[in-house]
């Protein structure tokens, strides 16, 4: 893919932007929070796994390494993929990580396709009921539904959420918790279960614990051009703005198993 131009640099969503620098885990519960989600998956070795949404592939090659699963790695962004084709060659995976083009609301695979599906950070970007269904429908009967979204932990100020949804992250939708139930059991699911904690992705902390000694290379890559330092300039304050109301929650659940 061509080197991105300044104008396209700047267009670029808060998620394009942070995996164009090379940041790996780009949702809000940070690898914590996947941990917590993969340990729900219950995966078993050699079962098939959907990561739809899935970035620069980072959880589809843990799924793949940690559980030998068989991974499906799908993206609406060609950049997206472009850096997950790469993240997927890079660790050796290629014929067990297979990198594809999907929307999370009109999948191309068939009803009861794999044993685990996984969307983190994706539901919210669009229509959350239907793309609910939509990971209900390619999940197995018996198989797992896994999410991780954003939430408000406390009432944002009406400026928090303005500069948030209005300027960071146009056309997110989420609210709190009995909100994210309703949407995951409308959608079929059974057994839910939840978790929350707060927003730590782009605090210096939970950048650290995310990326380890790669936050370092994510800082150089930002000094590394004046588009990228002008984008992260532009960023930060209004990400600290809305961190303090910021919260990120897990939901799982369980297909029904076919009557
Ligand atoms: C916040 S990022 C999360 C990336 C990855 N799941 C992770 O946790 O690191 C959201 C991802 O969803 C993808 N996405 C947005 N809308 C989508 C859609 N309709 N269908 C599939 N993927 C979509 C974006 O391209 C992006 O890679």
């Amino acid at each position: 893919m061509p080197a991105l131009t300044s104008e396209q640099i700047q267009a670029l969503d808060p998620y394009a932007f942070l995996a164009v620098l090379g940041k790996r885990v780009i949702h809000p519960g940070g690898r914590a929070s996947t941990d917590q989600l993969l340990a729900w998956a219950e995966l078993q070795p050699g079962e098939r796994a959907l990561d739809i949404g899935c970035g620069v592939a980072t959880t589809a090659v843990r799924l793949a390494r940690g559980w030998r699963a068989s991974v499906v790695a799908a993206d609406l962004s060609p950049l997206m993929r472009e850096r997950a084709s790469r993240a997927v060659e890079a660790a050796g995976l290629a014929g067990q990580v297979e990198v594809a083009a999907a929307d999370i609301l009109n999948m191309p695979y068939p009803d009861d396709s794999f044993d685990c599906v996984i969307a983190e950070a994706v539901t919210m970007f669009v229509d959350r009921p239907r793309a609910a269904a939509e990971l209900v429908r390619v999940c197995r009967p018996g198989g797992r539904v896994l999410a991780t979204e954003f939430y408000w932990r406390r009432p944002p100020t009406a400026a928090a959420k303005e500069i948030f949804l209005g300027q960071v992250c146009p056309g997110l939708r989420f609210d709190g918790v009995e909100e994210w139930v309703g949407i995951y059991g409308g959608a079929g699911l059974t057994e839910l279960r939840t978790a929350t904690g707060p927003f730590e992705m782009m605090t210096p902390r939970g950048f650290l614990a995310d990326e380890g000694l790669g936050a370092f290379r994510v800082m150089g890559r930002t000094l590394s051009r004046p588009a990228y330092l002008r984008k992260m300039a532009w960023l930060m304050p209004r990400m600290a703005r809305a961190v303090p109301y910021l919260g990120y929650i897990l939901v799982a659940g369980r297909k029904p198993d076919a009557t």
